[in-house]
């Protein structure tokens, strides 16, 4: 194994083989998360929404009257913005890097007559129940999947009319994943202009469907090595370091994510040394007033810990965090 090879950055696409599959994709199956939150508020006739004040802010629309809830430097919600919800207002609750928020602010928005929809585009295969009234993935932040989205719903009738998958974006995302395994694969040293022209690309949102290839390739994937892998890597890193949130049972992370005084520079240093680590998130549009979510936005930091990767690799990532 190449000693300095490149560690994060965007997963190639999978080899078409039977994996084990431990979550299903649901009937309700789009080309995004984003186009998955689209829909659910399309159905919902669009009502006000509460966001968390740390979020990625793709997710924000302009079709959306947007209100924010605060979260501490945790990344626990503070609930005082349920006294000021009105009756079939939308609250979304985001999982932050595969950990699942406390189940019960489940209950406290059905209890002021609210929709709750949990986003879980960070933790599609970490443990939950299904108490919210939708909760929503994306499928390709762990998986090498060119698109994907889907919705659970509390109520089975729920059913989204979709368009037909968007075969441009479709086919460009599949030739940059298609380009990042054969790099991974050493077979050719370019996949990142690939990437960086489908970036050029509008992101579809609105109820398209997801193109079959995806349905396909998702079944190719061992998720339980993914959980396993991924699980260990974590556990290891901690061992050294310290993450945002301490590894439990049920828990499938997103990466490792630290907080770190001086980000950017341990940022350049990283990629020096071919390490990759993406920022979860920088924010611009929510309002400064969210003094946390700034504050954390400005240190957060997320280490790749993924199941393509081993204990060496986390080796090289821990040398690199506690030399800066
Ligand atoms: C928490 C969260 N929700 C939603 C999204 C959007 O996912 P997608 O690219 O599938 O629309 C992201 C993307 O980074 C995310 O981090």
């Amino acid at each position: 194994m190449n000693a300095n090879r490149i560690i994060g950055g965007n997963h190639g696409l999978p080899v078409e083989a039977n994996g084990k599959t431990v979550k299903k994709l649901s009937k309700n199956t789009l080309v995004n998360a984003r186009s998955c939150l689209y829909a659910i508020m399309a159905h919902l006739n669009n009502p006000p929404i509460w966001m968390p004040s740390y979020l990625c802010e793709s997710l924000l629309h302009e079709d959306y009257n947007v209100k924010f809830y605060d979260v501490d430097r945790s990344l626990t919600i503070d609930e005082s913005f349920l006294t000021e919800i009105k009756p079939s207002e939308a609250v979304l609750v985001i999982d932050y890097f595969g950990f699942t928020q406390d189940r019960k602010i489940y209950e406290r928005i059905k209890e002021k007559k609210c929709f709750s929809i949990e986003d879980a585009s960070q933790s599609l295969l970490s443990d939950r129940d299904t108490t919210p009234d939708f909760t929503i993935y994306s499928l390709t932040k762990c998986l090498g999947l060119p698109d994907g989205g889907m919705i659970e719903a509390r109520n089975s009738s729920f059913d989204v009319e979709v368009l037909p998958s968007p075969n441009n974006f479709v086919e460009s995302a599949t030739n940059f994943r298609r380009k990042r395994a054969e790099f991974d694969r050493g077979e050719n040293d370019d996949w990142y202009s690939f990437y960086m022209a489908h970036k050029k690309l509008a992101v579809p949102i609105g109820p398209y469907a997801m193109s079959d290839l995806s349905k396909n390739l998702y079944e190719s994937y061992d998720q339980p090595e993914i959980i396993s892998r991924t699980r260990e890597n974590y556990a290891h890193l901690q061992k050294h370091l310290d993450p945002i949130k301490q590894l439990v049972e049920g828990i499938a992370p997103i990466g490792f994510p630290i907080l770190h005084e001086n980000r950017d520079t341990l940022l350049d240093l990283l990629i020096e040394n071919n390490i990759y680590p993406p920022i979860h998130w920088r924010l611009r549009q929510v309002p400064k007033s969210f003094l946390d979510s700034h504050w954390f936005s400005e240190r957060q930091i997320t280490l790749p810990c993924d199941h393509r990767y081993n204990l060496e690799d986390m080796e090289r990532i821990i040398k690199c965090v506690l030399h800066s």
